[in-house]
């Protein structure tokens, strides 16, 4: 291993397309992808815990190991895969915004008015869209959208994900944002890896960790107290009041999928969910993820489920989610035009339908900001269970735009294990 970590600087100083051919990392490449499928192999029959612990290598987590353990053999059932990082963000170029990605402009609902006087009238979080309405929002031109944060009329209450101004203030000035959340006190926090990130990403990046009250004072009860600029580690603790649904998974698709609302004159954002710890520089990822790959959208495909008919049957069968609900929204889609994955289909237009959505990486142009809407507006109409509806919206879309191009990037799942860290979720509540 110490052997492959020099190669790794030795290579770096290269161009990035002769990165990508090196033949040395290709082969590491391959044998981490045989071991991979190897482990997949012996472990695939476990189905009686949720995806998320499913996936879950059982080991010591203490803040002290992570570089002993990347050196040390793996015990974790799905291993990480080399991800050949250029050597420094000294050597970043961004390029130039070519004209590639569709260009459109889109505008948001923010205010909702009462359509009959009547006393029925609630307001919500993401709006009241009706169904003509959502299927125009499919269609990448210049229109507005619903998109989360509409309000009610005057006289109404607030809908919810109420921040702080001096907050506000603050994300606003973000161009480059890296974001998780952490609602219901459902996770521990996990600071980032301090000494993998360079002091330009420390310095230009911000670093916002979203939590509710409760959260809050859980976690200062545990003495991770935030400090006068309201930071712990890395992450600004932003606190969110007056949460907008009463699933708190549902709440955690806001920041999630609306980064490009919440930093809006950010030009990348990162996500991950609270059980990842960032693991390696974030413009780094932007650069292998995004520019390297010529996309405006990357995530990860799910490590073992690639159709929507075995999520369906999976969510059911861990009880994830009320089933009727779930039925509606696959019956729904069956009408719509989703299809089962084939991967003998030749023009299959994805790795996989089910996404592994923990870690997202995105630029904020147009079409990857219109994804984000839609994608947002499926949760909020559906199910909070978003791998059930990625392959529909972006099938959708793909389907409505055949003029224009969305450069989404599938990226395997242990590209996405080598750049993060994965822990349990909070057990104790
Ligand atoms: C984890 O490791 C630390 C120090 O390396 C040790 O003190 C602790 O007992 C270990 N915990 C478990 C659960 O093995
Ligand atoms: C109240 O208004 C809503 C939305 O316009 C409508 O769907 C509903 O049928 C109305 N209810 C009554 C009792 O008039
Ligand atoms: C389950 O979902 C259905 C359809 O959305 C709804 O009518 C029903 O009340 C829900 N059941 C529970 C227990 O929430």
């Amino acid at each position: 291993m110490r052997q492959r970590r020099q190669d790794n600087i030795g290579i770096s100083n290269l161009k990035s397309d002769e990165l990508v051919h090196n033949s040395f990392v290709e082969m590491m490449f391959f044998i981490c992808l045989a071991i991979f499928g190897l482990k997949m192999h012996f472990h695939g029959g476990i189905s009686s815990l949720d995806h998320v612990e499913e996936e879950l290598m059982v080991h010591n987590v203490s803040q002290h190991v992570s570089q002993q353990q990347r050196k040390k053999p793996h015990r974790q059932r799905y291993i990480p895969c080399e991800v050949p990082f250029i050597d420094s963000v000294n050597y970043l170029r961004e390029p130039m915004d070519n004209n590639k990605f569709a260009h459109f402009y889109l505008g948001y609902a923010e205010r909702e008015e009462r359509i009959s006087q009547n006393d029925t009238f609630e307001a919500h979080f993401g709006g009241h869209q009706t169904l003509e309405e959502r299927d125009k929002s499919y269609h990448a031109r210049s229109q507005t959208i619903h998109c989360g944060f509409v309000s009610g009329p005057d006289g109404f209450p607030g809908t919810g994900f109420e921040l702080d101004e001096k907050d506000k203030k603050y994300m606003s000035t973000c161009s480059v944002a890296v974001s998780s959340c952490i609602f219901g006190s459902s996770d521990f926090l996990r600071r980032p890896t301090s000494k993998v990130i360079s002091e330009y990403s420390k310095k230009n990046v911000c670093f916002v960790m979203f939590v509710d009250e409760q959260t809050l004072v859980k976690l200062s009860a545990e003495g991770n107290v935030p400090d006068d600029k309201g930071n712990i580690g890395l992450w600004k603790i932003v606190l969110v009041r007056n949460l907008p649904y009463e699933d708190m998974r549902k709440t955690g698709k806001v920041p999630k999928f609306l980064s490009h609302r919440l930093f809006p004159s950010s030009r990348y954002s990162i996500w991950l969910d609270s059980k990842l710890r960032l693991n390696a520089d974030p413009m780094l990822i932007i650069e292998y993820f995004l520019w390297r790959t010529v996309s405006e959208y990357a995530i990860s495909n799910h490590y073992s489920r690639h159709c929507v008919w075995e999520e369906v049957l999976q969510n059911k069968r861990l009880n994830k989610y009320n089933h009727t609900a779930i039925d509606e929204q696959f019956s729904f889609y069956q009408s719509d035009g989703l299809i089962k994955f084939d991967p003998s289909d030749p023009k299959i237009l994805l790795p996989s339908f089910v996404p592994e959505g923990s870690f997202i990486i995105r630029a904020h142009t147009p079409m990857s900001n219109l994804f984000s809407c839609l994608w947002f507006n499926e949760v909020d109409r559906f199910t909070s269970r978003d791998q059930l509806s990625f392959a529909y919206t972006y099938l959708k879309l793909k389907r409505l735009n055949p003029d224009k191009q969305f450069y989404l990037h599938m990226f395997k799942d242990c590209e996405r294990r080598a750049v993060t860290k994965l822990f349990h979720h909070r057990m104790d509540n």
